[in-house]
């Protein structure tokens, strides 16, 4: 069967893709497995999508690997998760390096035990000048956090005498995200059949395309990709304008 990837434009790809990893637990389930199980399965999809990614020339990923809610799962599954993602961190340190590829982490990292925080942080620093594409991995992160944080580090601005309430517009208030540097997402993936955001990059998907797709997460592979993109090339992107506005401007 011919690839999907044939069917995609590559002088109009998204530059950044975050993707919401839905369905591991339900994907264990119907084999009768524990939701760990189902987990360790979505490492081959988190491979398989960030090769993809830098092949096509995408140069931002993020993906939603642990949310602040998260935390509220049962202690046997966060700890797991937790050795799952150091496991994986150290194991892909290789592939990583020799993909071109930075890896990053966003959330409130404070919250990782030491050795998940160490092996994070020994993986950042080992791919730092990495540019073919950026990989963030947002864990113990959700939205209002990150937004939260952005209001307090404004506040500080402006008591310090730093920065002036006048000042304050969208580019500042962005810049204290930890998003920073990043340009939005065009295109929001959600696995699993679920159509919500989930406390996802509540400011940066303002404008986004959103994709949702039945499929659980450890069996999405990079067709599935390829089919996402492609339908997000199929839409008309406004930003509020009208169609006839963006056909004159063009
Ligand atoms: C959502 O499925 C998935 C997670 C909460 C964890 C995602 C983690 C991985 C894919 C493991 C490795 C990740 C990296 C970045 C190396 P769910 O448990 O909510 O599934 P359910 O909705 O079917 O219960």
């Amino acid at each position: 069967m011919e690839s999907l990837k044939n069917k995609i434009d590559i002088k109009r790809l998204p530059q950044h893709i975050a993707v919401i990893m839905d369905g591991n637990g339900r994907w264990a389930k119907e084999q009768g497995k524990m939701r760990i199980f189902g987990h360790q399965n979505g490492v081959g999809a988190v491979r398989a999508i960030s090769e993809a990614c830098a092949e096509l020339g995408v140069k931002y990923l993020t993906l939603y690997a642990f949310s602040t809610e998260n935390w509220n799962r049962s202690q046997i599954e966060v700890d797991a998760l937790m050795r799952l993602l150091s496991k994986t961190m150290s194991d892909e340190l290789k592939t990583l390096t020799d993909n071109n590829i930075r890896l990053n982490a966003i959330g409130d990292l404070s919250r990782l035990p030491k050795y998940n925080y160490d092996a994070l942080m020994k993986t950042i620093d080992a791919t730092k000048y990495n540019d073919r594409m950026t990989l963030t991995l947002c864990l113990s992160y959700s939205g209002r956090w990150e937004i939260t944080q952005a209001a307090k580090m404004i506040a500080e601005k402006v008591k310090s005498g730093e920065l002036d309430i006048e000042q304050i517009d969208e580019n500042v208030f962005s810049n204290c995200l930890n998003t920073s540097g990043m340009p939005d997402p065009e295109l929001l993936i959600r696995t699993s059949g679920e159509e919500r955001l989930s406390n996802f990059l509540l400011w940066q998907l303002a404008y986004s395309e959103f994709y949702f797709t039945e499929k659980f997460w450890p069996d999405f592979g990079k067709e599935d990709l390829y089919l996402a993109i492609a339908d997000y090339q199929n839409r008309e992107r406004r930003f509020g304008k009208t169609s006839e506005q963006l056909t004159e401007n063009k």
